[in-house]
């Protein structure tokens, strides 16, 4: 009979590791989730957390307060708890880009850390989106140098890429289909145990180099595809059509699928995923003109809202530097709190530079900036223009008609979410849709 798993730990407790660590504590497993930041750790030790996920009714804050209050979670700094409470441990570190290069810094600390406490007999399943080739050529040979153990004769590792959506994380663990390689049979066997407590789809095996491409790829293609719909929906608007009707007209077409255009792609996956590749291809001496070229697109994007702004203030002989500029959602898309990498953020940092002031308002994403406003109301008051760059749930039950009327006279209106009706909308108001 198979031994039943009673407890893991989570590596990187962010936007994956800790709704991912009360998966399992919800499957009745004990979970050590372990994070190099403090403040992070005592945050969700005391209950706290500002992510945007829910499951079967109940918010993450909610079954994060069930779970520590039944003892079956715990988060803390110090690995050698997590050793001493578990064999087997899910890696969900991450590796950030900055100025379009990968910084392996955190998960090679990562590595370190847990190597030194690594036992014969674990199993370490990585689940962070990785450069390929960096579970065998990188992970495998430092958990080996750090623990003094060999891969395969004494510990077991995995990868298997993670995709969920931020947002719907709980349901996604449980029902997007997985892919799955080991460095051995039994490394592989061993995992999939792991993964099935959670998961009740599919799990696809292969090599972990196809996977971790595999994941990528997954990545670039949705970048591709969304610049492919911010290049029609210019051509729409060049046209005079409707993009949105456009699209919904195009996808009755069986074999067509596209993707809704924005103020740009954010959060860390998309706009990663070419970086991610670069090491790479820089090895192989490989260009890649399609996806370089889809990124340019989506980096452009929220300056060129910026720029679309600046032509329609003109047509009421007003300029930038001087206007009032209300931006209303911050996240990096739609119902989320996550503001990284944000284009809105891109269309602030550009407002700014070119002199607006800037009031910029989002009722999830944590304050903090120069330019936040507590409410929708102090950020739209007097304002001679107002971006909505991510939509929100309290934005569906605000009074826009009340709101949009403490805005100066002739505003200008950008909606790129399509978030108002016309029925919301100011008579003497600009209006721009994408
Ligand atoms: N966010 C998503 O929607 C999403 C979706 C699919 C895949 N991924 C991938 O999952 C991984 C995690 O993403 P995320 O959004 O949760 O990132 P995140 O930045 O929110 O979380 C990573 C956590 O790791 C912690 N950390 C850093 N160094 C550490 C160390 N040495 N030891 C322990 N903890 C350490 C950080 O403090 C942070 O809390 C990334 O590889 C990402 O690409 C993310």
């Amino acid at each position: 009979m198979e031994e039943r798993q009673h407890s893991v730990a989570v590596v990187g407790l962010g936007f994956i590791g800790l709704p991912l660590a009360l998966s399992y504590a919800l499957e009745g497993v004990d979970v050590t989730g372990i994070d190099v930041n403090e403040g992070l750790v005592h945050r969700i030790n005391s209950g706290e957390t500002d992510l945007q996920e829910s499951h079967r009714g109940s918010s993450i804050r909610e079954i994060l307060a069930a779970q520590l209050e039944a003892g079956r979670f715990r988060a803390t700094t110090d690995y050698a708890r997590g050793a001493a409470s578990t064999d087997t441990y899910l890696v969900t570190v991450g590796i950030p880009v900055d100025g379009g290069e990968v910084d392996f810094a955190p998960l090679d600390g990562c590595i370190a850390s847990l190597g030194a406490v690594l036992k014969p007999g674990d199993l370490v399943i990585l689940r962070s989106t990785l450069v390929p080739g960096t579970t065998t050529g990188r992970v495998l040979p430092a958990l080996e140098r750090a623990s003094g153990l060999q891969a395969g004769r004494d510990f077991s590792l995995a990868y298997s890429s993670e995709r969920i959506a931020e947002g719907r994380a709980f349901q996604e663990f449980r029902d997007m289909p997985l892919a799955l390689g080991g460095i051995d049979s039994p490394s592989a066997e061993r995992a999939r145990r792991v993964l099935g407590i959670v998961t009740t789809a599919e799990i696809v095996t292969s090599d972990i180099a196809t996977i971790e491409t595999s994941k990528i790829l997954e990545n670039l293609q949705r970048d591709i595809n969304i610049a492919i719909s911010q290049e029609f929906a210019r051509l729409a608007e060049g046209l005079g059509i409707d993009t949105y009707e456009m699209i919904r007209v195009a996808n009755t077409h069986r074999r067509v699928n596209l993707l809704t255009p924005g103020p740009g792609v954010g959060g860390y996956c998309l706009p990663y995923a070419l970086h991610y590749l670069t090491p790479r291809t820089r090895e192989l001496a490989l260009d890649l003109p399609l996806a370089n070229m889809a990124r340019s697109i989506n980096e452009e994007t929220p300056v060129r809202v910026v720029d679309r702004l600046e032509a329609l203030l003109a047509r009421t002989d007003r300029t930038i530097a001087g206007a009032r500029v209300a931006l209303l959602g911050l996240a990096m898309k739609d119902y989320s709190g996550d503001d990284r990498e944000s284009p809105a953020l891109v269309m602030a940092g550009e407002l700014v530079r070119r002199g607006a002031d800037l009031r910029a308002h989002d009722p999830v994403v944590p304050d903090g900036r120069a330019y936040t406003y507590a409410s929708p109301g102090e950020a739209l008051r007097g304002a001679d223009a107002l971006i909505i760059a991510a939509r929100q749930e309290r934005f569906h039950e605000m009074n826009w008609p009340e709101l949009l009327d403490l805005m100066a006279p002739h505003p200008v209106i950008m909606d790129t979410r399509h978030l108002l009706g016309d029925g919301d909308l100011r008579e003497d108001a600009l209006i721009w849709r994408i």
